[in-house]
């Protein structure tokens, strides 16, 4: 029997989400929305299409938390995205009762599922996630920084025309505008940014990927991005249903990482079958560890109004 994936919210991230998982065929497919239609018409859309993608993978789409049952990895995309002028954080207070709801109802249902939080700002909503739930720590965790890093890597590999499957970027932190790209563990076939590039040029690809979401918005109008963020998260789903053990950043718990206790940030971390397997450390110079520092001060700043 394949593994189960639901996904609330089949919106933009959501529904592109559910391709990804569909399309390889790793996984059978939930896609769950409050609005009714919605999910159903995309689902059926995607199983008329399994096919031509030659997939044996199911999709359901539902109003329905029943159908989401027994799942094994959950991904919650449900709420507001941002429009031009608005930061993440700005979404704070009405993506919070979704996200609650949203947790009540799959820690009845899937109580056993791994969870990965998209919705935004999303460090936070991670953590509501985990304080909701009460699930173990490993099992609940937030997508930002594969996508952050994912951007710099794109960033990069257009200024030396190189293929971007040569380059690997690190960004850790909070998903938000204090998010700390790496320029040091960010190569090119090894070499770092450090060496290929003058600073003026590193801190304008640095400011350009802590742009990067509002950029997209910006060309939008309506929306944020979603293909890029959809791929980050099947990255995600891939490595934990196959227990790949890949070494992704990803929104963990931390609980003296770093130096820092009880928030939810960006960290390297393993990913598995058993979910967050292990934070992975890496020592930092005074000033990477001032920025990582100040980007989750910012974190607990967003967590300090929800009082959690
Ligand atoms: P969208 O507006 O296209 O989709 C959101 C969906 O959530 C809608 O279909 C809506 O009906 C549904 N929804 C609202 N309340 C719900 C509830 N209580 N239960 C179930 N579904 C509900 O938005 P999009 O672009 O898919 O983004 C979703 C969220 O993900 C936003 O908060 C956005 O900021 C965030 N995001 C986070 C990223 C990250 O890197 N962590 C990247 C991209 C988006
Ligand atoms: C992004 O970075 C909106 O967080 C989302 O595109």
């Amino acid at each position: 029997m394949k593994k189960k994936v639901s996904i609330v919210g089949a919106g933009n991230v959501g529904a592109t989400t559910a391709q990804l998982v569909v399309q390889s065929g790793i996984a059978d497919v939930v896609l769950f929305d409050v609005v009714e239609g919605i999910p159903q018409g995309k689902a059926l859309d995607m199983a008329e299409a399994c096919p031509l993608w030659n997939s044996s993978s199911t999709i359901k789409g539902t109003n329905d938390y029943s159908e989401t049952s027994g799942s094994d990895v959950i991904v919650i995309t449900a709420g507001l995205a941002r429009k031009p002028g608005m930061s993440r954080s700005d979404l704070l207070h009405a993506n919070t009762n979704i996200v609650k709801g949203v947790c009540y109802e799959i820690a009845e249902t899937s109580p056993h599922a791994i969870l990965i939080v998209v919705t935004n700002p999303m460090d936070v909503m991670a953590q509501l996630a985990w304080k909701t739930t009460e699930f173990s720590c490993k099992r609940v965790m937030g997508m930002g920084g594969i996508l952050d890093a994912s951007r710099l890597a794109a960033f990069v590999s257009w200024e030396l025309d190189v293929s971007p499957e040569d380059v690997e970027a690190l960004v850790l932190g909070g998903h938000g505008d204090e998010m700390v790209p790496f320029p040091r563990f960010t190569t090119v076939k090894g070499i770092p940014l450090t060496e290929l590039f003058p600073k003026r040029k590193i801190d304008s690809l640095i400011e350009r990927t802590r742009n990067g979401g509002a950029e997209i918005v910006a060309f939008l109008k309506s929306g944020s991005a979603y293909y890029a963020p959809a791929a980050s998260t099947f990255q995600m789903v891939k490595s934990i249903l196959l227990d790949e053990k890949r070494m992704l950043p990803c929104t963990a718990y931390l609980n003296g990482e770093y130096g820092i206790k009880d928030i939810y940030a960006g960290v390297p971390v393993i990913l598995g079958k058993e979910g967050v397997e292990k934070i992975v450390e890496v020592k930092l110079t005074r000033e990477e560890k001032a920025q990582f520092r100040r980007s989750c001060e910012s974190v607990r700043k967003l967590l300090k109004q929800l009082s959690i």
